[in-house]
C-alpha cells in the first residue's frame, strides 16, 4: 500500500470532523507559482535580504515593489489548481496558509487565515491604514492620497505574525481532528512550529521530505494537485 493509501484508510477509520489544511507556496507551484526553496525556487535567483525585509524596502522601494509587481502579476495571470479547489469543497475546513497569493480564497475557501498577508492588500507607512489592490499600479512604488509610500500588506523577515491570525490559527489546530499539511518546507518560524500543536491525525504532502515530515502521522510523497482531491473525496464519503 503507498503513503496515500495508509492515509486514506486511517480517514475512513478515524472519520475526521474538524479539518485544517495547512499550507505553503508547493500548494500553488501546480498554478505555475514558484516555490520559494528547492530548484527554481525564488530564493535561488533573489535574495531575501534584498527584497523582503523592511531594511531592504527602506533602502530601495522601488526595487521591492517592482519584485512584488511582478509577482503580483504572475498571480493575476494564474488559476487555482485542482489542490486548491479539493480543500475548498470541505464546507467547514478552516485553512492556515503562509501563502500571500489569495489562491485559497479565489478557489471557493470560505475561511482562509493569511499568516503572512497579502500582495493583494497595502498598507500605508505612514498611517498604517490597509486597502486592498489587485490591479497592477501605473507607477512604482505606489503612494498613498497623504503622500507616504505604500508597501505591501504581506509579513517580512524579522517583522511578527499579525496577533489575530495567529490566535486564530493556533486554536483551529489545537481542535483539529486532522491536518492537512501541503506544500511546505516546514523551515520558517513561528509557521512551521503549528504542525506541533496538532493532537490529530496529519498528513503531509509534499514530493520531498521536509523539515515537518517526521512530525506528521502519514508523509505522503506526491504533489498537491495529484493527491489531495483523493483525501478530499474520502473526507466527503
Ligand atoms: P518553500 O518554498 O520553502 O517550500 C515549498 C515546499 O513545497 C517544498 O517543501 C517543496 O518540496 C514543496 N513542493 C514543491 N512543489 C510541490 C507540489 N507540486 N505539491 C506539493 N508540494 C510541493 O515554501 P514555504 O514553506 O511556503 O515567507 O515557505 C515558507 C515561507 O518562507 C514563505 O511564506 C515565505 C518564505 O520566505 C515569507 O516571505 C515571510
Amino acid at each position: 500500500m503507498s503513503a496515500l493509501d495508509d492515509a486514506v484508510a486511517a480517514i475512513r477509520q478515524r472519520r475526521p470532523k474538524r479539518v485544517v489544511a495547512f499550507t505553503g507556496a508547493g500548494v500553488s507551484a501546480e498554478s505555475g507559482i514558484p516555490t520559494f526553496r528547492g530548484p527554481g525556487g525564488l530564493w535561488q535567483s533573489f535574495r531575501p535580504e534584498d527584497l523582503a525585509t523592511p531594511e531592504a524596502f527602506a533602502r530601495d522601494p522601488d526595487v521591492v515593489w517592482q519584485w512584488y509587481e511582478w509577482r503580483r502579476g504572475l498571480v493575476r495571470a494564474a488559476q487555482p489548481n485542482a489542490a486548491h479547489r479539493a480543500i475548498a469543497r470541505l464546507p467547514d475546513a478552516i485553512v492556515v496558509t503562509q501563502n500571500v497569493d489569495g489562491l485559497h480564497t479565489r478557489g471557493g475557501s470560505r475561511d482562509v487565515i493569511e499568516l503572512h498577508g497579502s500582495i493583494f492588500r497595502v498598507r500605508c507607512t505612514r498611517e498604517h491604514t490597509t486597502r486592498d489592490a489587485f490591479e497592477a499600479f501605473a507607477e512604482v512604488p505606489p503612494r498613498c492620497e497623504c503622500g507616504a509610500l505604500l508597501r505591501p500588506d504581506v509579513v517580512w523577515f524579522g517583522e511578527a505574525l499579525p496577533p489575530d491570525a495567529w490566535e486564530r490559527a493556533t486554536e483551529a489546530i489545537r481542535r483539529a481532528d486532522l491536518l492537512l499539511v501541503i506544500g511546505t518546507s516546514g523551515v520558517v518560524y513561528p509557521a512551521a512550529g503549528l504542525v506541533a500543536l496538532s493532537r490529530g491525525l496529519s498528513i503531509e504532502v509534499n514530493p520531498e521530505a521536509s523539515g515537518i515530515s517526521s512530525a506528521c502521522t502519514f508523509a505522503i510523497p506526491m504533489t498537491a494537485a495529484e493527491a489531495t482531491p483523493r483525501i478530499v473525496e474520502e473526507l466527503l464519503r
